[in-house]
């Protein structure tokens, strides 16, 4: 239907090379990019970036989310794109974000180091909901800290 919201969830491995502050720089610009384009065509998501892993959720209309993705799969800037979900969802998730990144912040990168090592955290044994579901904690965490 014309009208559904549509969740697509990947991950893919990263391929930039250089140091920390170089791969944040290059990070910031894929945000600023992405927030600009989602914003125009009504797709929303959230990013994170983890263990060289790149893990994404895009929502919106359908058209909309297969058109940002045919462009983020072309990007040499990661590799071995894994499409784990993508089919319609009851809302929104990360309604206001034309695209977050999360677990960004210095709490929540220690977190998400306990994350990894407590559970093997590896995106290429997740499902798309369970990736879905680390992305959106994330998220909820990230808007408790800004408010904060
Ligand atoms: C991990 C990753 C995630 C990305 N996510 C998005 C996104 O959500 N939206 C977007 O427009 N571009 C995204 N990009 C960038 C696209 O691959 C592409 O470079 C960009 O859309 C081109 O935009 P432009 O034609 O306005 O320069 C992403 C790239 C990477 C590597």
């Amino acid at each position: 239907m014309a009208n559904d919201v549509y969740r697509l969830v990947y991950y893919s491995r990263n391929r930039m090379t250089g140091t920390p502050d170089d791969l944040a720089a290059s990070i910031a610009t894929i945000l600023n990019t992405s927030q600009a384009n989602n914003g125009k065509v009504g797709v929303t998501g959230a990013l994170m970036f983890n263990s060289g892993f790149f893990g994404q959720v895009l929502e919106g209309p359908q058209a909309a989310v297969e058109s940002v993705f045919e462009r983020i799969q072309q990007d040499d800037r990661h590799g071995e794109v894994s499409l784990l979900a993508f089919e319609t969802a009851p809302t929104r998730s990360f309604e206001g974000w034309s695209m977050g990144f999360v677990g960004a912040s210095v709490p929540d990168a220690a977190r998400y180091g306990a994350i990894v090592q407590d559970s093997g955290f590896d995106p290429t044994r997740m499902s798309g909901n369970a990736l879905f579901e680390t992305l959106h904690h994330l998220a909820l965490d990230d808007e408790k800290l800004a408010a904060a």
